[in-house]
C-alpha cells in the first residue's frame, strides 16, 4: 500500500521526536550518575598516585571512598597568593569547570603548555599520615601532541620538592608512543626525582633517551621512545604548573607555613 508522502514525512518526525525525547530523558536521568561516576574516577586517581591503591586493585566505589574520607583531606587554594580559598567547599568544587567560566578564571601568561585560562582557585589534596601532611598531590594538566594531558602530580611535603608520583587519567596521544605515559615501567622513574633546581625554579625535565638513576640524576627523567614531542608536552606541563603562574605561590606558602 503506497503512503503519501505527507504521512511519510509525519512518521518520520514522529520517529525523530520520540527517539529524541527518550535520548534526552536518559541523558537527564544519568547526568547525576555520571557525576558521580568522574568524582569517583578522581579519587581513585589521587589515590594510585598518593600510592594508597595499588595497580590492578578492585575497589568497591564505597571502598574508594572510605579509603579517600580516611587519608586525603581535599582544600581549595587561591592559585596567585597560594593562600587557602575562603568559603569555598572543596567537596562541591570543579577546577576544570572553574577554569571554563570567565568570572571564574582569567587567561594564562603565555606558555609552553599551552594551557589557555587558569582558574582563579585550584583543588589540591593532602595525605595526612598521623595527623600530619605527608604528601601534596597537584593537578597538572597540559598539551602534547594531540590533546591536552590531565594528571595529578604527587610530591613529599617535607621538601615540597620529591617526586612520589604521577599520572596522566585524561589524553589523547597515541598508543604505543605518547599514550606510553600511562606505562607503569615509565611512571615508576619518577618517585625520587626532584622537581626544583638549586636556584629554586623548576627543572626537572623529559628528556631524550636515557636518564641515569633519581639519586645521582635527579632532575631527568626518560624519554618516551619516537614520542618526543609528547615528552616535551610532559616537561612543559609539569615547569608551568610548579612555576609562579601555576603552584609556585602555594608551595612557598605551604612551606612557609611549616608543611601545613
Ligand atoms: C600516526 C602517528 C602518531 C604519532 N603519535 C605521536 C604521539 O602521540 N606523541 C609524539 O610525541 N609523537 C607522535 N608521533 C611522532 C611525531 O610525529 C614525531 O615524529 C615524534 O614525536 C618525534 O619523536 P622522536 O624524536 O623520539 O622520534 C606520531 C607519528 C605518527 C605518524
Amino acid at each position: 500500500m503506497a503512503h503519501s508522502t505527507g504521512y511519510t514525512i509525519g512518521f518520520a518526525a514522529l520517529v525523530c521526536v520520540v527517539c529524541g525525547v527518550g535520548i534526552a530523558s536518559a541523558a537527564v536521568a544519568l547526568a547525576d550518575r555520571q557525576a558521580e561516576n568522574k568524582k569517583l574516577d578522581q579519587q581513585k586517581q589521587v589515590l594510585a598516585v598518593a600510592g594508597l591503591m595499588q595497580a590492578g586493585e578492585s575497589l568497591s566505589p564505597d571502598e574508594v571512598k572510605k579509603r579517600f574520607a580516611d587519608n586525603i583531606k581535599a582544600e581549595v587554594v587561591d592559585l596567585k597568593t597560594g593562600v587557602a580559598a575562603q568559603g569555598v567547599d572543596p567537596a562541591g568544587f570543579d577546577q576544570l569547570k572553574a577554569q571554563k567560566d570567565p568570572a571564574q578564571s582569567r587567561e594564562a601568561p603565555a606558555n609552553n603548555a599551552k594551557v589557555l585560562r587558569l582558574p582563579n582557585n585550584a583543588k589540591v589534596y593532602k595525605v595526612l599520615k598521623d595527623g600530619k601532611v605527608d604528601t601534596l598531590i597537584l593537578p597538572i594538566e597540559g598539551y602534547g601532541l594531540w590533546s591536552t594531558l590531565y594528571g595529578f602530580m604527587a610530591i613529599d611535603a617535607k621538601d615540597a620538592n620529591t617526586v612520589k608520583g604521577i599520572t596522566f587519567y585524561q589524553h589523547g596521544e597515541t598508543p604505543g608512543l605518547g599514550g606510553e605515559v600511562d606505562n607503569p615501567k615509565w611512571k615508576d622513574l619518577w618517585p625520587g626525582r626532584k622537581i626544583y633546581g638549586p636556584g629554586g625554579q623548576p627543572q626537572i625535565a623529559v628528556v631524550k633517551g636515557q636518564a641515569g638513576p633519581a639519586a645521582s640524576d635527579p632532575y631527568r627523567v626518560d624519554g618516551l621512545s619516537g614520542a618526543t614531542i609528547t615528552s616535551n608536552g610532559v616537561t612543559n606541563l609539569v615547569k608551568f604548573w610548579f612555576g609562579a603562574d601555576g603552584f609556585g605561590p602555594y608551595i612557598q606558602h605551604f612551606k612557609a607555613a611549616g608543611g601545613k
